[in-house]
């Protein structure tokens, strides 16, 4: 088969979309979409082709090609830039829920740069249900800062932790810039992690994180609770944390229980 013949062949393929199909149009292109990433011809560097040439492509209406972008994009696969276009998405990071670890650690195991800026700090007064699972005596104060997590500069968490004052006292603002609060309270406190317990839930990014996490308002996040104890069994970390649901992927493993 000559060249251009192969060519043609390709084209008319593609434009096989299954009008009496029960399979929607937008979806048999978002499975064609698809293909094309796996065999790599639309990658992380080249933008798709733009809207109007997938319409011409696979001969439907720019509100058919739309959902289909759309579709793929809520899927995490692809992504919008301003301006730009539409690309691939970078691949997920793919988290272990079984380990207590740092964020500082996660990012160096994947060999990024782990990356913190401080939104906020200050000492408060915690609110019940804080006080109850720190264990703490009424009127106890805390730290309460608010942290954006970079890996190799780019927002992937937003991290509000609250640890006892006196846990950590003399902790200021800049300690925490740019490094690992673990580190840090193994360091200078001689704190040292025990055991954790997380509960991991969907959410929908208000402007206010949508904006320091470069995502959109409204886009999925993931909502990660944790109450750190050290060794002693003694809990000292209450965190809340903003999680991109664009950019990671939670694993873990799991063992079937023995006698059943
Ligand atoms: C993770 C956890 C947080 C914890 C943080 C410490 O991000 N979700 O609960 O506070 O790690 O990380 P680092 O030591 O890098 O500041």
């Amino acid at each position: 088969m000559e060249l251009h013949e192969i060519i043609q062949t390709a084209h008319a393929a593609e434009k096989i979309i299954d009008r009496h199909s029960p399979i929607p149009m937008y979806y048999q292109i978002t499975k064609q979409i698809r293909e094309k990433i796996e065999m790599g011809e639309y990658n992380l560097h080249n933008a798709l082709p733009p809207e109007r040439e997938l319409v011409e492509t696979y001969q439907v209406s720019r509100m058919t090609v739309r959902q289909a972008i759309l579709e793929l994009v809520n899927e995490g696969i692809l992504i919008r830039r301003k301006g730009v276009g539409t690309f691939v998405a970078p691949p997920k990071l793919e988290q272990e829920l079984s380990g207590l670890t740092s964020f500082t650690e996660d990012m160096a195991k994947r060999g990024m740069k782990a990356g913190a800026r401080v939104i906020s700090f200050g000492e408060t007064m915690p609110d019940a249900s804080v006080c109850e699972a720190l264990n703490l005596h009424p009127h106890e104060h805390v730290y309460k800062c608010e942290r954006l997590r970079l890996a190799d500069d780019e927002p992937m968490a937003l991290e509000t932790t609250l640890i006892a004052t006196s846990v950590c006292p003399g902790l200021r603002r800049e300690d925490l810039e740019n490094s690992s609060l673990y580190t840090l309270l193994a360091d200078r406190w001689k704190v040292r992690l025990g055991h954790a317990t997380q509960t991991l839930e969907p959410f929908l990014a208000s402007p206010f994180e949508a904006k320091l996490l470069h995502v959109s308002s409204g886009s999925p996040l993931l909502l990660m609770h944790r109450v750190t104890f050290d060794q002693d069994g003694h809990a000292f970390e209450y965190v809340k944390s903003f999680y991109r649901g664009d950019r990671y992927k939670f694993v873990t493993e799991l063992h079937r229980k023995s006698g059943r």
